[in-house]
C-alpha cells in the first residue's frame, strides 16, 4: 500500500471549492495524470456517483473507475476507485480559512500481490503525479486573471500566432478541425469558475453544439432557460440535461426564432418570469441550401442567422441590464471570413440564391452586431463575445454540407469541443475582461482575412438602421 498526502491552501470559498474539486467531471482540469473523465451514472453528485478514468503516468496507460462513497458538502468526500493495477481510495477534505479553503486531500493505494512488481515502478511515478496534481489544483484556483494579451497589437487583439495562422489560411483552417482543438488545449489554464446563481438563456439547445452547451452549462450550476422551436425536442433535451447533470433548474420556451413575432412573445414571456438573466447565447443558426421565404416575408437564412438574433438580443437586454456583469454569446461560423455584408442585399434576392453565401455573409453580419454591441454595451457593464466552434460534427452540418461532412468526418470535432469556447466566454473571468471580439479556441481572432471583406463605416450604419426598420413593427 502506498500512502500520499498533501495539504494546500487556494483563495476561493469552501462551497465553490468543494463543489467543482469533489466533481470529478472537472479532474481533466488540474490532474496531470488525468486524460480524460466521464460521468457514468446520472443525476447530482452524491453518493454512488461514478466517473471513468483514463489515465496516463509516463508510459503507462490505465483505466481507474471512480465512485464517490462518503459526500459531506462542504467538509468531505471520499472516492473508491478500481482498476486493473491497483484501487485507491481518495479522502478530500475542506475546511474554511480567512483567505478562502484548505485541502487536504489523501489517497491510499493498495496493490493485489500479483502487482508487487508494478508497485515498485509505479509507486514513485503516482508519488510525483500526485504532488503535480495537489499544485494543479492549487494553480487553478489562484492563477491570475490575465487580460487576453496583445489587446493593442492587432485589430481583434489576436495574438501573433494567431495573426499569422489565420493569414497563412491552410494552418488557419487546421486550426478550425479536432487537430486545432487539441493544439490549442495545451495552452488553456484551467476553468474553476461556476455559474451557481446565474440564469443563461441559451438558442438552439436541442442538437448539436448548443446541446453539448447546454449540458456543461448544467453541470457547472447555472440556471438554463432554452429556446427551441419544438416542443417535444425541447421536453427531451430539458429531461436529458437534467437527468445527466442532476441539475434541476432547467425551463424552456417554444419559439421559432425565424419569426419576429415568436421571439417578440417569447422575450416579454422570459421578462416577465425572470428577475435577471446573466447570459445570453445566440447559438440557433442553420444553413439552408434552398431559397425560403418566412411566414413574416423575411427570407429564412437572413431572418433565422441575422435578424432574429438581432431581434431576441435587442428585446432582452434590459433583463441582461439587471445582471451585475451580463454577457452575450454569439456563435457565429469561420464561414464568413470569405464574404462582405450586403446591406444593400441582406435578404439574398438579388442574383440566384446560394446558400452558403447567404450564411457567411448572415454570420458576417452577426460579428458586425458584435462589435457594435460590445462597444455601445461596454459602458453598462456587457460583454458581448462572437465566437466561432470550429468544423463540428453535428446533424446540423450534416444536413447543410453533406458531402463537406463526409470528407472532414474524421477531422471533425465532437459537440463538446466545439461548446467549450461557449461554456468558457459565458463563465471564465478572462473573457470578462474584455469585449466585441471573436473567439476562436478560447483565443481571440481577426474578422477579416481577406482584403475586400471589410466594410466601411457607413456599411456598418446602414446594416443597423435596416435591422431597426425591419424590426420596427413588431416592437
Ligand atoms: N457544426 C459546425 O461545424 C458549425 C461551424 C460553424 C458554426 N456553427 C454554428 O453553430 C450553431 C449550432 O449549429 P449546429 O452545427 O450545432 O447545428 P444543429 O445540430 O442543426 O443545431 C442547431 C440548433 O438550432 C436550432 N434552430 C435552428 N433554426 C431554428 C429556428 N428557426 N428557431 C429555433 N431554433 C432553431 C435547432 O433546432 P432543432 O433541433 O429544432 O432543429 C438546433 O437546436 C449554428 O449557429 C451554426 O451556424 C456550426
Amino acid at each position: 500500500m502506498i500512502e500520499l498526502k498533501e495539504v494546500i491552501s487556494v483563495n476561493r470559498p469552501i462551497d465553490h471549492v468543494f463543489k467543482f474539486t469533489s466533481n470529478f467531471t472537472f479532474i481533466e482540469q488540474w490532474d496531470p495524470g488525468v486524460v480524460s473523465s466521464v460521468k457514468l451514472s446520472q443525476g447530482p453528485v452524491g453518493v454512488g456517483t461514478e466517473y471513468e478514468l483514463a489515465l496516463c503516468y509516463g508510459i503507462f496507460r490505465l483505466k481507474m473507475r471512480y465512485r464517490i462513497i462518503e459526500y459531506e458538502p462542504p467538509v468531505k468526500v471520499v472516492l473508491e476507485g478500481m482498476g486493473k493495477s491497483f484501487s485507491a481510495t481518495d479522502t478530500i477534505l475542506f475546511s474554511p480559512t480567512e483567505s478562502g479553503t484548505r485541502i487536504e486531500y489523501s489517497a491510499r493505494l493498495y496493490f493485489s500481490k500479483l502487482n508487487a512488481q508494478f508497485e515498485r515502478v509505479l509507486a514513485p511515478l503516482l508519488t510525483l503525479y500526485g504532488k503535480k496534481a495537489m499544485t494543479g489544483l492549487k494553480n487553478t484556483f489562484n492563477h491570475k486573471i490575465k487580460q487576453t494579451p496583445n489587446a493593442a497589437l492587432f485589430p481583434s487583439g489576436s495574438a501573433l500566432p494567431d495573426f499569422l495562422a489565420d493569414r497563412a489560411i491552410f494552418p488557419g483552417m487546421i486550426g478550425f478541425s479536432q487537430l486545432g482543438y487539441r493544439i490549442s488545449k495545451q495552452l488553456w489554464k484551467p476553468n474553476p469558475e461556476l455559474l451557481t446563481d446565474k440564469t443563461v438563456v441559451i438558442t438552439g439547445a436541442t442538437s448539436g453544439i448548443g446541446k453539448a452547451a447546454a449540458l456543461a452549462l448544467a453541470e457547472r450550476d447555472a440556471r438554463l432557460t432554452l429556446i427551441a422551436r419544438n416542443r417535444k425536442k425541447a421536453l427531451i433535451t430539458r429531461q436529458e440535461i437534467m437527468d445527466q447533470t442532476g441539475n434541476a433548474n432547467v425551463d424552456f420556451w417554444v419559439a421559432d426564432l425565424s419569426l419576429m413575432t415568436d421571439i417578440k412573445r417569447v422575450a416579454r414571456e422570459i421578462i416577465r418570469k425572470k428577475a435577471r438573466v446573466d447570459v445570453l447565447i445566440n447559438n440557433a443558426g442553420a444553413l439552408f441550401n434552398t431559397p425560403a421565404t418566412t411566414g413574416e416575408g423575411f427570407e429564412k437564412t437572413f431572418a433565422t442567422d441575422l435578424l432574429g438574433v438581432y431581434f431576441l438580443t435587442e428585446q432582452l437586454l434590459g433583463v441582461l441590464s439587471e445582471s451585475s456583469h451580463p454577457r452575450i454569446i454569439n456563435v457565429a461560423s469561420g464561414g464568413m471570413y470569405t464574404q462582405r455584408i450586403n446591406v444593400h442585399d441582406l435578404q439574398n434576392r438579388q442574383g440566384p440564391y446560394d446558400g452558403s453565401k447567404a450564411y457567411a455573409r448572415a454570420k458576417r453580419g452577426m460579428v458586425i452586431l458584435t462589435m457594435g454591441w460590445g462597444k455601445a454595451l461596454e459602458p453598462k457593464g456587457f460583454c458581448v463575445h462572437a465566437m466561432h466552434p470550429g468544423w463540428v460534427d453535428t446533424p446540423g452540418l450534416a444536413v447543410s454540407l453533406p458531402r463537406f461532412h463526409r470528407l472532414t468526418r474524421p477531422i471533425l470535432r465532437t459537440t463538446a469541443q466545439g461548446a467549450d469556447t461557449i461554456v468558457w466566454l459565458a463563465s471564465a473571468r478572462e473573457p470578462g475582461l474584455s469585449t466585441g471580439r471573436f473567439w476562436l479556441d478560447r483565443r481571440p481572432h481577426e474578422v477579416h482575412l481577406f482584403p475586400g471583406t471589410l466594410e466601411s463605416k457607413a456599411e456598418r450604419r446602414l446594416l443597423w438602421e435596416q435591422l431597426t426598420r425591419l424590426t420596427a413593427n413588431f416592437k
